[in-house]
């Protein structure tokens, strides 16, 4: 069975979407196996998004993701690494299709960042690296 991290960002968070977001998943018959609130600090955000590192909108996307806190979530489920990206939709929520988590309630604030309420590992290595920095 695969495994992925799932993140509820601070917008998510926020606007009080965590419920809502953790019912997807599990209507889709994925499994939470682990969860815990985090004021995620600038260390492990710089290694979460190494990948990212230089492009224009790390900064601000590194300073969103400590305006509050964040929800990690451990999912397992078979696929469920492309399967939750499914549900997340577009990283774009003005183009994200409805139906989508980010379809359904993201939508461009005109900010520095697209705040676009998750993120979901895109590989079975990023998965096992990201999940061992969340719950380690
Ligand atoms: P995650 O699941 O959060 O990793 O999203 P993703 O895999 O769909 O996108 P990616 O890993 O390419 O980018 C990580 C995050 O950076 C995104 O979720 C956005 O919050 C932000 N981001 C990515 N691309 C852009 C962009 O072109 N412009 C802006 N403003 N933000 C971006
Ligand atoms: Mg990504």
């Amino acid at each position: 069975i695969q495994e992925t991290l799932v993140l509820v960002k601070p917008d998510g968070v926020a606007r009080n979407l965590i419920g809502e977001i953790l019912r997807r998943i599990e209507a889709k018959g994925y499994s939470v196996t682990d969860l815990r609130m985090v004021e995620a600090d600038r260390g492990l955000l710089e290694q979460h998004y190494e990948e990212h590192v230089g492009k224009p909108f790390y900064e601000p996307l590194v300073e969103f993701m400590q305006s509050g806190p964040v929800v990690a979530v451990r999912v397992a489920g078979q696929r469920v690494i492309e399967g939750f990206r499914s549900l997340a939709g577009a990283t774009d929520p003005t183009v994200a299709a409805p139906g989508t988590i980010r379809g359904d309630f993201g939508r461009d604030w005109g900010l520095r960042v697209q705040q676009n309420l998750v993120h979901g590992s895109d590989s079975p290595e990023s998965a096992a690296r990201e999940l061992a920095l969340w719950f380690r």
